[in-house]
């Protein structure tokens, strides 16, 4: 099976330890991708009986349940766009309270695409690298066909898991990493313990992903935790190579 590639990218994104995670992914009814993120995961894996993907950022959902029932209007807008500061600027500056959902979905795609690490800040412009080529993503009908039964969600953690937790349920969770944020919407210790408390009585089962640090080993201390490896670059113009220890966790 071809796994499929996100059309966007994500600080934090799955893209190196999907294989991984897939391989561990038990046999359930329900797939519920609980941080949804740029997904690598939900994109790499086969389609299961259910599916629902969620995340709190509005814009990143609002993009995803765009392309699922506009892509047409979506790719139809960005077609003729080109990589450029000028376009970035217009976009950064346009208030999406005045847009409608597809123009929101668009600005939202174009001002990723087109800044420095996807987080939508600054213009990615580079002295040693070549300009971005993908505003337009030709795989947007691909990712549009594979949203088609999907429920796209956009609740908060723990609201989402109690809708959906069933004994066929298996979520997987993948939130922002301990001490190392960065999203719009912050995730502190608080969240952090009232996620572990949500999973702690869960019908279904979970594979949960972070940091491997102290304090995440202490949190969940009764479950399984396996450990592994994560190699990243730290630079394309360093061509630095990195790598960072990661915690695999789950009920069963
Ligand atoms: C580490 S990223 C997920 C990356 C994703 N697995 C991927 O492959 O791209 C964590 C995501 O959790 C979302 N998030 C943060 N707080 C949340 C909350 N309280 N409930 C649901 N989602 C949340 C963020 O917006 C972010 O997209």
């Amino acid at each position: 099976m071809k796994m499929l590639k996100p059309p966007i990218s994500r600080m934090g994104g799955k893209s190196k330890l999907r294989k991984q995670i897939i391989e561990l992914i038990p046999k359930h009814i329900c797939y519920v991708e609980v941080f949804f993120g740029a997904g690598w995961v939900y994109f790499g894996k086969e389609t299961s009986n259910t599916e629902v993907i969620n995340d709190i950022d509005s814009e990143l959902i609002n993009l995803f349940k765009m392309i699922k029932y506009h892509e047409e209007e979506v790719s139809r807008l960005l077609e003729y766009e080109i990589f450029s500061r000028d376009s970035f600027d217009y976009y950064l500056n346009q208030d999406s309270k005045y847009l409608t959902e597809i123009q929101r979905a668009v600005r939202f795609l174009y001002i990723i695409g087109c800044s420095f690490g996807a987080k939508g800040k600054h213009f990615g412009y580079g002295a040693t690298r070549k300009p971005t080529q993908k505003i337009f993503n030709e795989d947007l009908k691909v990712i549009r066909d594979r949203l088609k039964n999907t429920y796209v969600e956009n609740l908060n953690f723990k609201t989402l898991i109690e809708k959906y937790d069933r004994e066929g349920t298996f979520f997987f969770c993948d939130p922002p990493y301990w001490k190392t944020c960065g999203y719009d919407n912050p995730f502190t210790w608080k969240n952090h313990l009232e996620l572990k408390n949500t999973l702690l009585n869960i019908k279904g089962k979970f594979l949960l992903t972070l940091n491997d640090c102290p304090q995440i080993r202490e949190l969940y201390k009764e479950f399984n935790i396996l450990e592994t490896e994560v190699m990243y670059t730290v630079s394309k113009s360093e061509k630095g190579i990195k790598k960072h220890n990661e915690l695999i966790i789950t009920n069963y």
